[in-house]
């Protein structure tokens, strides 16, 4: 049997880097798939064009979020990890696509009801954005990927692809590849600083990977704990501090941590000690990535030739796939 064929995209949507939510949710286990099967990993700027009309925004975004996942470990030697746009047969594949859903299922799609939720006027949402789905589901079945890494709020996006891949099939014969979606359960989503939503950077509520350590350190020290709690004096919830669940996934001491959980119970340590031992613990447990990330930021030109490298061995795969779908359909 083949290995199984992991696929994920990552949106470069923001200019203030990854933050922990993201590492956690979605980067630690692209790199940890590595060792246990076929990756394909892809940096979504056709998708990041929905949202982003600067173009300088767009390029500087795709070649700094490809060097945030190598500095997190992502390795061209262990999976293929190219640029979405470099790839001509993905928005082919969409175009075909886009017969195989019904506007009524892409009515009901989330990254779409979200912006309309959030107040955004129903006639100005684009149809890059509202079409989102599609473009997604040709990225993964491009690849006939096996399975696709995502956080919870991609679930929806993987499942309709399912369903486009399944009546093309019923209609064509067996060309295309259901995925399945894979879901890490324990941080499906990281609560943010404010203590309260989903770690976002749009929200602010975020830590990042690689800012410089003074944004870092207000990240941190802005973290809202228990409200409860006014001196360090008063007893306090370790459940109601986010901290303490940053150092649990951080593996950060168990021992040390349980004592300023007692501690915090106790009102016998404050805020401010556990936000600074916190921060410590951080810059140290991405000491190695941040030193990789500034050491590849000063070779532009080999990060170009690895995209472009990437590019090849990622046409080969998508450009069978593209032409086994247009004899399907009749366009041979
Ligand atoms: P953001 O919400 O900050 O805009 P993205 O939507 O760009 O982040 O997410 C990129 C990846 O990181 C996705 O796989 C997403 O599910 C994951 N992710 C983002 N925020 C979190 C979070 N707070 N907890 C877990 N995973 C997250
Ligand atoms: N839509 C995903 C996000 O916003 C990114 C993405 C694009 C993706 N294409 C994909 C993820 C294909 C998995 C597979 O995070």
């Amino acid at each position: 049997m083949s290995p199984k064929r992991f696929l994920s995209g990552i949106n470069p949507s923001s200019s203030k880097g990854l933050h922990l939510g993201n590492y956690l949710g979605a980067v630690q286990q692209h790199v940890a798939f590595q060792a246990q099967g076929e990756c394909y990993y892809f940096i979504a700027d056709l998708h990041s064009l929905n949202s982003i009309f600067d173009p300088r925004e767009v390029a500087d975004n795709t070649f700094n979020t490809y060097l945030d996942f190598l500095a997190l470990g992502l390795d061209p030697d262990k999976c293929v990890f190219y640029i979405e746009s470099d790839i001509p047969a993905i928005p082919q594949i969409q175009t075909i696509l886009n017969n195989c859903v019904t506007v009524s299922e892409m009515n009901r799609m989330h990254a779409y009801k979200d912006k309309l939720a959030k107040g955004a006027d129903a006639e100005a949402i684009n149809m890059g954005l509202f079409n989102y789905p599609v473009l997604m589901a040709a990225d993964i079945l491009a690849f006939r990927a096996d399975a696709v890494p995502v956080g919870r709020d991609q679930q929806q996006h993987v499942e309709i692809c399912r369903e486009m891949a399944h009546t093309f099939n019923l209609r064509y014969g067996d060309v295309l590849k259901e995925p399945e979606v894979l879901i890490k359960a324990d941080v499906a989503a990281v609560i943010g600083t404010d203590g309260e939503r989903k770690m976002s950077k749009s929200l602010g509520n975020d830590i990042t990977i690689f800012a410089d350590e003074q944004t870092i350190r207000q990240q941190i020290f802005a973290t809202v704990t228990d409200r409860n709690r006014v001196h360090p004096t008063d007893p306090g919830d370790p459940d109601k501090n986010v901290l303490f669940s940053y150092m649990k996934f951080l593996g950060y001491d168990e021992t040390k941590r349980r004592d300023y959980e007692d501690r915090y119970r106790r009102g016998a340590v404050g805020d401010v000690e556990i936000k600074k031992e916190f921060f410590a613990h951080y810059l140290a447990y991405f000491a190695d990535q941040r030193a990789k990330r500034a050491e590849l930021a000063a070779r532009p030109d080999d990060i170009r030739a690895m995209m472009q490298a990437n590019a090849v061995k990622a046409n080969a795969v998508a450009d069978q796939t593209l032409a086994d779908v247009r004899r399907a359909v009749g366009l041979d």
